[in-house]
């Protein structure tokens, strides 16, 4: 029996994640959360038959709450998008209070659940959530996700792409770490390595098709918003990981954006690998029935990628910083 919910589900994400979430037969309750629409999208869903049961919640009448009792994961897609030229920072100022007032129904409501967050900059929305969290005492480090799958999605698409077998895509494993804007993929530990005699410009090129896929998106739609249905994707892949290791399946390994004191050694050998001592960061996590069992060692890395690392680690001790001293100074 699983209850997930879905904070902002009659958006651009929230709609086809939740219709994904659906999909999940482990999945028994589905709840949608939003300040529109939800009445409609959940009669919508409702009628699908996986065993799911659906019911939309609107602010009125203690619909947050209601929407969250009882909840086991709690994904977070609310807030506005980005538009051409805006950076995911750009977001801050709007995002930041909607993603505070609902970790504070979270943890309220259902502080033992998972929670996974997309809303952006999720650099800074996780250690909102995370702060919320501890001012009500409930903070545990091993539940609380900052959703970057897109961006360990596009890696395996666009390695795929350049073996020239998208066929290739759904096992193609690239470790993509840092933080979801300081996004750091290492090609150099590819499943499928790139091809012998690949050029350093090419390599480039690659790393910054990851780093910067989602402006392709925001490009093409042309001030219509960003990355919705491969969000929704990539969300629900991680979502899915969780649901299994939570139902006892060992092994599961996903990157994600987490405090590090998850960790069982308190992510003290990555925090040596980056040569800093963040309080959060993106790694490959192993994923257990409580949520992180550990984070992962970053392992070899190439000149290169080390770069890359010493570039995005300053930028997201800024984006954490933000984060934290929002609600320091709403305290
Ligand atoms: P959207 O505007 O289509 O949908 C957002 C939804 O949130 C709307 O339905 C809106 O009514 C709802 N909402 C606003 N305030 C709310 C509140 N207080 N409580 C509940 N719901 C509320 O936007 P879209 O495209 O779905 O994007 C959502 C967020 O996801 C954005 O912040 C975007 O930047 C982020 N995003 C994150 C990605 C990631 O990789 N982590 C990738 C793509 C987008």
């Amino acid at each position: 029996m699983v209850k997930a919910v879905v904070l902002g589900a009659a958006g651009g994400i929230g709609q086809p994640l939740s219709l994904l979430l659906k999909n999940n037969p482990s999945v028994t309750e589905l709840s949608l959360y939003d300040i529109v629409n939800t009445p409609g999208v959940a009669a919508d869903l409702s009628h699908i038959s996986t065993p799911a049961k659906v019911v939309g919640y609107l602010p009125p009448d203690d619909g947050l709450k209601k929407a969250l009792t009882g909840a086991d994961i709690v994904v977070i897609p609310a807030g506005v998008p980005r538009k051409p030229g805006m950076t995911r920072d750009d977001l801050f100022k709007i995002n930041a209070g909607i993603v505070r007032d609902l970790a504070t129904g979270i943890a309220t409501t259902a502080p033992k659940a998972f929670v996974l967050v997309i809303s952006n900059p999720v650099n800074s929305t996780v250690p909102i959530v995370v702060e919320v969290f501890k001012k009500h005492g409930v903070f545990d480090p091993k539940r609380i996700f900052g959703v970057t799958t897109l961006d360990v999605v596009r890696a395996s698409t666009f390695v795929a792409e350049v073996h020239g077998d998208l066929g290739k895509a759904p096992t193609v494993v690239v470790p993509v770490i840092g933080g979801h804007s300081g996004i750091v993929p290492l090609l150099s530990q590819s499943s499928h390595p790139l091809p012998s005699g690949f050029a350093q410009e090419s390599l480039e090129a690659l790393t910054y098709r990851i780093q910067f896929g989602g402006d392709e998106v925001v490009k093409a739609k042309d001030g219509a918003g960003s990355a919705t249905l491969s969000m929704a994707y990539a969300g629900v892949e991680f979502t899915n990981k969780i649901i299994r290791a939570v139902k006892g399946e060992k092994g599961i390994v996903a990157p994600s954006f987490v405090h590090l004191s998850a960790d069982k050694n308190g992510g003290e050998a990555l925090k040596k690998e980056i040569g800093r001592d963040l309080d959060y960061f993106s790694a490959p996590i192993e994923l257990g029935p409580e949520g992180v069992v550990a984070i992962k060692s970053l392992g070899k890395v190439t000149d290169y990628e080390a770069g890359l690392i010493k570039t995005a680690v300053p930028e997201l001790a800024i984006n954490i910083e933000k984060g934290v001293s929002f609600i320091d100074s709403s305290k």
